[in-house]
């Protein structure tokens, strides 16, 4: 494949592994030493300045948002007609792989760089988008820039959003230095498209190198805080004791007890996961009397993730009849499952035999940006496979030649997706 492509994704895994060192081959991998990039660390500082250069290197031009989403523009042929927009985040999860988003981000920057070496001309202007904090592992709810892009939550209201250290959104961009001023109206973009790594076993198992996202799953996370009474593990009877731990026992067992039950009753794709518990004070010899939680739903049908929703939060209520404890429901903004573009879609498959790479449709149960943008703009999502179906812990990894599949077919993508008329007609490609 070409080099240039493997040597940013290698170059930019360095940034957020301890110690900081490159990866580019799955035998290198360490199962305990993954990527740590939240939105306002250094690691997520220095990838983002990393990818600036590649886009300014590239030709492009670079602007910055209010909520340091970035974007990198390659004027067309024609100047007033809607743009094809393509990118994906830079963001990591806490301990995560060095492909989710990197690689959506590094691709877009080089399918520019292979139509400029062609020479070819793009009729429609090309943005390029590195969206803020997709993962929500710091700002504490997912899709936060692309949210505040398609105006379902207020610049404002998204800068002032705090991390576990009190910081806001604002105050991290201002250290990273990706605080803008610039304001993109997806008015002017007509088409959309995001290159992704699958994250999960379907391409990797029926050895298909390409999917086509046909629906991304909603997400809904709910915080709880369940108050118990912390006190001596030695001297308090057991009648008398409102073990906050006991009761969120019940909670994370009852989340995947019914998510089973809906898989079984419905043959859904429903999931619901207890990822994230905090346990204070935390000690062998303390009954603890405090425990945060964090809870995840999806499912591509939106009334069984509000279903499962409303049933966890009835169950959470309900603790505290139970163990005599208070429990405290924060829910965060709820991203309904999304369909995405048939034309998109159909131009993405048809690319894909253009190039001769297999490819199949599918639904995406991780979620995207992808699942915002589409409320506005014509959306396709190319999918390559994970190795193992593994993703967000440190063994993510995809094979260099299924990069440069997916690559060749979103290269492919952005130049018939830059070609078709303002009348929907398609021009023909060389
Ligand atoms: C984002 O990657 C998510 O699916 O949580
Ligand atoms: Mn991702
Ligand atoms: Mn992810």
């Amino acid at each position: 494949m070409n080099n240039r492509l493997k040597e940013d994704n290698t170059a930019s895994g360095w940034f957020g592994r301890e110690p900081e060192r490159r990866v580019d081959v799955f035998d290198k991998l360490d199962p305990e030493k993954g990527v740590t990039r939240p939105t306002g660390s250094s690691a997520n500082m220095k990838i983002r300045a990393y990818a600036v250069e590649k886009m300014k290197e590239a030709g492009l031009d670079v602007r910055v948002d209010a909520v340091g989403n970035i974007f990198g523009r390659k004027n067309g042929v024609q100047q007033n007609v809607g743009a094809v927009m393509c990118g994906s985040h830079l963001d990591s999860v806490v301990n995560g792989g060095q492909f989710d988003g990197a690689l959506g981000v590094f691709s877009a920057i080089e399918a520019v760089r292979r139509l400029e070496d062609e020479g070819y001309k793009n009729t429609r202007p090309i943005e390029i988008v590195v969206f803020t904090g997709e993962e929500g592992s710091a700002f504490g709810m997912t899709l936060l820039g692309s949210t505040a892009l398609i105006g379902k939550m207020s610049y404002e209201e998204a800068a002032a959003r705090r991390d576990q250290e009190g910081r806001t959104l604002k105050e991290a961009l201002e250290y990273m230095g990706y605080k803008g001023d610039f304001v993109m109206d997806l008015d002017t973009v007509a088409y959309f498209v995001e290159l992704h790594i699958e994250q999960g076993p379907v391409l990797f198992n029926k050895k298909v190198p390409v999917g086509i996202v046909e629906n991304i799953a909603g997400i809904a996370w709910i915080y709880a805080t369940i108050n118990g009474e912390g006190n001596h593990a030695g001297t308090t009877p057991m009648k008398m004791r409102r073990d906050a731990l006991t009761a969120a026992a019940d909670i994370i067992k009852f989340v995947e007890k019914r998510a089973n039950e809906m898989v079984d009753r419905l043959g859904s794709a429903t999931v619901g996961t207890v990822g994230k518990l905090n346990v204070y004070p935390n000690g062998t010899n303390i009954i603890p009397g405090r425990v945060e939680l964090g809870i995840d739903i999806r499912d591509v049908v939106s009334e069984n993730m509000e279903s499962l929703k409303q049933e966890v939060s009835a169950a959470l209520k309900d603790l505290e009849r139970k163990y005599g404890v208070s429990v405290d429901i924060s829910l965060q903004p709820t991203h309904f499952p999304e369909p995405l573009a048939h034309e998109v879609i159909d131009v993405i498959e048809q690319s894909a035999g253009e190039v001769n790479i297999r490819s199949m449709r599918m639904n995406s149960g991780a979620g995207h940006d992808s699942q915002n943008i589409a409320k506005k703009v014509k959306t396709g999502m190319i999918f390559v496979p994970s190795v193992g179906g593994i993703s967000h812990a440190p063994m993510e990894w995809t094979e260099w030649d299924d990069v440069e599949n997916g690559v060749q077919v979103l290269t492919r993508t952005i130049k018939r997706l830059t070609q078709i008329r303002e009348d929907g007609a398609s021009m023909t490609l060389r």
